[in-house]
C-alpha cells in the first residue's frame, strides 16, 4: 500500500493507491475560497492551510481506503516542482513517518504524474503517446515512448494556459478560478464573434505563447466600452482550443505517435474534450483524458506514479530528499532511482 501526498500548490491532498495502481481513496482539501479574494493562489496561506489541514487529510485517506497506517509500506510526497515551502510540508510530513515506521520513501515529480494521470484506472500503459499538460501552472508537450522515457517537445514562453483563463477571468471580473467560468458563459456566446490571435501557431516549434492572447482581449476590453462577455469568453475559448490542436498536431507529426494523453485543470473544459476527442479520432489517433478528479491537482496520480516504480522494481537511490520548485522531467529518475 502506497501512501501518496500532495502539497505542491493550493490543494492538500493525500491517496491511498495500491502498488498494482489501484487508487483506494483520494482526497482533496481545497483552498479555492481562502484564495478567491486574491484573484490567485497566495503561497504563506497556502502554507498555512496545508499544516493545519494535512493530519486530517492523511487520515481521511486512510479511513476512505479502510487502510490502518500499519499496512502503508510506501510514502510518495511530490516533491517539486511546486511552491517550495508548500511542498516542503508535505515532504517533510512524509520523511517523518517513513523514519518513525520504517516505510520507503518515494520521492514524486508532479508533471510525471499530471502525464501519467488519464491512465490511472486503465489496463493499457502508454507507448508511443503524446503527453499534453494544461494547467494553472504548466503547459508542456512530452513524447513518452514509455513509462519513465519522456522527451519534452515544448512548454510556454511565458503564461501557462490555465493561467492565462485566470487572468482574462479576472480582466472580466469573473473571480478565480476563471476556467470554469469562461466556459460556462461561452455557451452562449459566439466563438467566431471577435478574431483573437492564435500566437506562435505558424512557427515550426511546438512552444506555446498566452501572454499575447491575453494582452489581445486586454486591448480589445479597452477598445469598446460595451461588449458582449459571452462573445469574447467563447472568442477566447476558441483562440485556446486552435492554438493546443495545432501545437499538438505538430508534436504527432515529429513523432509519429499515436496516443494523445491529455491532463492538468484546463482539461476539465467539457468543450476542449469534446472537440479534442473529435478532431484527433478522425486522425486515428487515441486519446485519453484525465478523470474530471484527477485533471486538477491530486494524489491519487502521484500514488499512481509511484505504483509504476515499484511494479518496474526501481529503487530509489540513498539521497536527501528535499524541495525543489524547479524540478524538471529530465534527470529526475536517474537522480533519484536506479535507473
Ligand atoms: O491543474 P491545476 O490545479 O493547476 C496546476 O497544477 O497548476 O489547474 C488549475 C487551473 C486553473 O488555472 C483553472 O482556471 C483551470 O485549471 N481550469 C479550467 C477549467 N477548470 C479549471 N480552465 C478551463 N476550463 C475549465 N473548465
Ligand atoms: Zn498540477
Amino acid at each position: 500500500m502506497i501512501l501518496a501526498i500532495d502539497t505542491s500548490c493550493d490543494d492538500t491532498s493525500a491517496a491511498v493507491v495500491t502498488t498494482s495502481s489501484q487508487v483506494l481513496s483520494n482526497i482533496i482539501s481545497s483552498q479555492i475560497d481562502l484564495h478567491k479574494p486574491f484573484g490567485g493562489v497566495v503561497p504563506e496561506l497556502a502554507c498555512r492551510f496545508h499544516v493545519e489541514y494535512i493530519d486530517n487529510v492523511v487520515q481521511k485517506a486512510l479511513d476512505t481506503a479502510n487502510v490502518s497506517l500499519d499496512e502503508i509500506t510506501s510514502i510518495a510526497p511530490t516533491v517539486g516542482p511546486g511552491l517550495s515551502p508548500a511542498l516542503l510540508i508535505g515532504i517533510s510530513f512524509s520523511k517523518g513517518l517513513a523514519e518513525s515506521r520504517d516505510i520507503f520513501l518515494l520521492p514524486q515529480n508532479h508533471i510525471e504524474s499530471h502525464l501519467l494521470s488519464p491512465f490511472i484506472g486503465l489496463e493499457l500503459e502508454p507507448k508511443n503517446c503524446i503527453g499534453l499538460i494544461i494547467s494553472g501552472g504548466h503547459t508542456e508537450l512530452y513524447h513518452i515512448k514509455s513509462i519513465h522515457d519522456y522527451t519534452l517537445l515544448g512548454s510556454t514562453k511565458d503564461d501557462a494556459v490555465g493561467e492565462a483563463f485566470d487572468k482574462v477571468a479576472k480582466m472580466l471580473e469573473l473571480g478565480y478560478p476563471g476556467g470554469p467560468k469562461i466556459e460556462e458563459l461561452s455557451i452562449k456566446g459566439d466563438e467566431e464573434a471577435i478574431q483573437f490571435p492564435r500566437p506562435m501557431i505558424q512557427e515550426k516549434s511546438c512552444d506555446f505563447s498566452f501572454s499575447g492572447l491575453k494582452t489581445a482581449v486586454m486591448v480589445y476590453l479597452r477598445k469598446n466600452n460595451s461588449f458582449n462577455l459571452n462573445n469574447v469568453c467563447a472568442s477566447f475559448q476558441k483562440a485556446v482550443l486552435d492554438t493546443l490542436i495545432s501545437k499538438t498536431e505538430r508534436a504527432i507529426h515529429k513523432t509519429g505517435a499515436n496516443q494523445l494523453a491529455i491532463g492538468g485543470g484546463v482539461s476539465c473544459n467539457n468543450y476542449l474534450r469534446r472537440y479534442m476527442t473529435e478532431f484527433f479520432q478522425k486522425k486515428g489517433i487515441d486519446i485519453f483524458f484525465s478523470r474530471p478528479e484527477h485533471c486538477t491537482d491530486n494524489a491519487a496520480m502521484i500514488g499512481f506514479t509511484a505504483s509504476k516504480y515499484i511494479q518496474k522494481g526501481l529503487k530509489v537511490l540513498d539521497r536527501e530528499i528535499d524541495a525543489n520548485p524547479n524540478l524538471s522531467l529530465k534527470g529526475f529518475h536517474s537522480q533519484f532511482f536506479n535507473l
